[in-house]
């Protein structure tokens, strides 16, 4: 899980690049494995509870909403909450009795999503800057932790990981679309910054992902190969990035 470029590096710049393409409203995360075909991702019924531009704007890989089976009343942590989309659409099935809170370490993104919180009038999301390696949230927290396309770009997943899980109350649960691999990428591949802008080059292998996981405390781990590749494992090509559904549990 070591980076063979300095964690700092990456920071800036993942956040040049999600700053860039806050400023110019485009969708998708770049010449990537990102599925980028964020109409087929979510349903119409959640699809159509926001205004085309808004529902337009994601820069995900899946749709960690509707397997979070997302209760009235809940705490949601949305991690890399770039425009806002997911924390709007947990807002809907969390109610006027849950609140949702978007973390993204990237100014122009937290702009974004916090004026379009203010056009919804939603007043059960709020966006805090911050790392999700080091989330602003207090411990035990969160009911749920959802995250769409974001771990992958993290430098310190491990950490992450930890984080995660003491924001979690205990029997709390996480949701999560993210990319992976089957197989490690070639070091040219982990070396460019393009690469990583894309949300590809720092893709764990699905194994160490949910290994990863189960060694910072959770449970019922499962990391799984979501739409064309749902037929299984072995028909997945080695070294190829794929778009995965990860959920798993705090005891
Ligand atoms: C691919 S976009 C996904 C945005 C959103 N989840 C969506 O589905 O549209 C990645 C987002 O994560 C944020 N991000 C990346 N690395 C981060 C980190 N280490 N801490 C906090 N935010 C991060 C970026 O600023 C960007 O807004």
């Amino acid at each position: 899980m070591s980076n063979i470029i300095a964690p700092d590096e990456i920071r800036s710049s993942v956040r040049e690049h999600y700053g860039k393409l806050a400023r110019k409203s485009s969708s998708c995360c770049g010449p990537s494995a990102c599925d980028c075909d964020f109409n087929s991702m979510y349903s119409n019924q959640l699809a159509n509870a926001v205004p085309e531009d808004i529902a337009n704007f994601s820069l995900g890989c899946g749709d960690p909403i509707t397997i979070a089976s997302l209760q009235p009343g809940e705490t949601v942590v949305d991690l890399g909450s770039g425009g806002g989309l997911d924390c709007f659409y947990a807002a809907q099935r969390v109610g006027a009795t849950g609140r949702v809170i978007g973390v993204d370490m990237t100014p122009e993104m937290l702009a974004k999503a916090r004026g379009n919180a203010t056009r919804l009038g939603v007043t059960n999301v709020e966006f805090r800057e911050g790392y999700i390696e080091h989330l602003p949230v207090a411990d035990g927290e969160a009911d749920v932790i959802i995250s769409n396309c974001v771990i992958n770009l993290s430098p310190d997943k491990p950490q992450v990981f930890r984080d995660m899980y003491r924001a979690l109350r205990s029997g709390g649960r996480i949701s999560i679309s993210d990319i992976v691999t089957n197989g490690e990428l070639p070091a040219i591949v982990q070396s460019s910054m393009e690469a990583w802008g894309a949300c590809v080059a720092g893709a764990l292998d699905m194994r160490d992902y949910a290994r990863g996981l189960q060694q910072a405390g959770f449970a019922d781990v499962r990391v799984e190969p979501k739409g064309k590749f749902d037929a299984g494992l072995s028909l997945i090509p080695v070294h190829v990035p794929f778009s995965a559904i990860i959920t798993a549990r705090k005891p």
